[in-house]
């Protein structure tokens, strides 16, 4: 399946990096929320879809590994750049893995939170993605 990375312009120089972002411009959205997980390990996180969330994330520190699958194909994108944005389409069922232990993955999203816009259920997702 298609998946879009964005490459985020990084403004390096002898002091470090630094990596803007404006909704609308790098972001090709008007965010409306943004969240971050840490401290994931080993866990398994995402295991859903969207009917109508748009979101990016970036792996701000560390690295995680995110799995998207459209109901046709699936594909695997290891995240671990902070100047690489992952766009997550609707109607993508997600799951992120193999937590560095210092991984801190940013979402920014198009939506305030709505449990309705979830799907929770892989089959109930195939139904979803293959009509
Ligand atoms: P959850 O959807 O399980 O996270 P993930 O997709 O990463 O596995 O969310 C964990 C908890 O956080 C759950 O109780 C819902 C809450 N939550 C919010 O309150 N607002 C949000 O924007 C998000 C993403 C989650």
């Amino acid at each position: 399946m298609n998946v879009e990375l964005i490459q985020l312009q990084k403004h390096g120089d002898h002091r470090g990096s630094l990596v803007a972002l404006e909704d609308q411009k790098q972001i090709p959205f008007a965010v409306r929320r943004l969240y971050y997980m840490f401290d994931c390990d080993d866990a398994r996180r995402g295991e859903h879809a969207h009917h109508q969330l748009r979101q990016m994330v970036i792996a701000i520190r560390g690295s995680c590994s995110f799995s998207l699958d459209d109901g046709k194909e699936k594909t695997e994108v290891l995240l671990d750049n902070p100047a690489i944005g992952l766009m997550v389409e609707p109607m993508v069922w997600h799951e992120m893995s193999n937590f560095s232990e210092d991984c801190v993955l940013l979402a920014l999203a198009d939506a305030h939170y709505d449990e309705s816009d979830y799907i929770r259920n892989y089959q109930e997702f195939l139904r979803h993605a293959t009509k």
